[in-house]
């Protein structure tokens, strides 16, 4: 079965919430899920785990690549997804975009990022949205 791209959009946003559920969040009570999705369409979830030694916690998105590459998946990444129970547009943090890029300059290709709006619609940007000139070592 092929989905519009706007059902796509739903059902990523609806499996990166539904993670988000799962968060192990004590310190900051904020819950983070995400979905990355691949052109083949396998998909991986990882939600935030925090440490009561602040600087130690994992972020969703990171977890969810863990959890990809831990699977065997270097394929192409099609989007990741993120979503947050208490704040829409959940922006990911400077660490994950450089994380996301990584995958982006392993495939040679950009890859969407997917956030929920403020009335539940999808916001897209791609990696080079939100992390123009990034790092490398040439
Ligand atoms: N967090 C994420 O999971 N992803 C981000 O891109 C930003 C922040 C988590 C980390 C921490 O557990 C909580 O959100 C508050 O910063």
């Amino acid at each position: 079965m092929t989905l519009t791209k706007e059902e796509e959009y739903k059902w990523l946003l609806d499996q990166a919430r539904s993670v988000a559920h799962n968060a192990y969040a004590p310190y900051s009570n904020f819950h983070v899920g995400a979905c990355v999705l691949y052109e083949n369409g396998d998909y991986f979830l990882g939600c935030n785990v925090e440490n009561v030694s602040y600087g130690l916690s994992l972020c969703a998105e990171r977890n969810a690549l863990g959890t990809a590459i831990t699977a065997g998946e270097k394929c192409n990444i099609r989007s990741i997804t993120i979503v947050s129970l208490e704040n829409k547009l959940c922006m990911p943090c400077g660490a994950c975009r450089q994380w996301i890029y990584e995958f982006a300059r392993l495939n040679k290709q950009n890859i969407d990022i997917i956030l929920e709006g403020e009335d539940g619609q999808a916001v897209v940007y791609t990696i080079d949205d939100l992390l123009p000139n990034a790092f490398e070592i040439r």
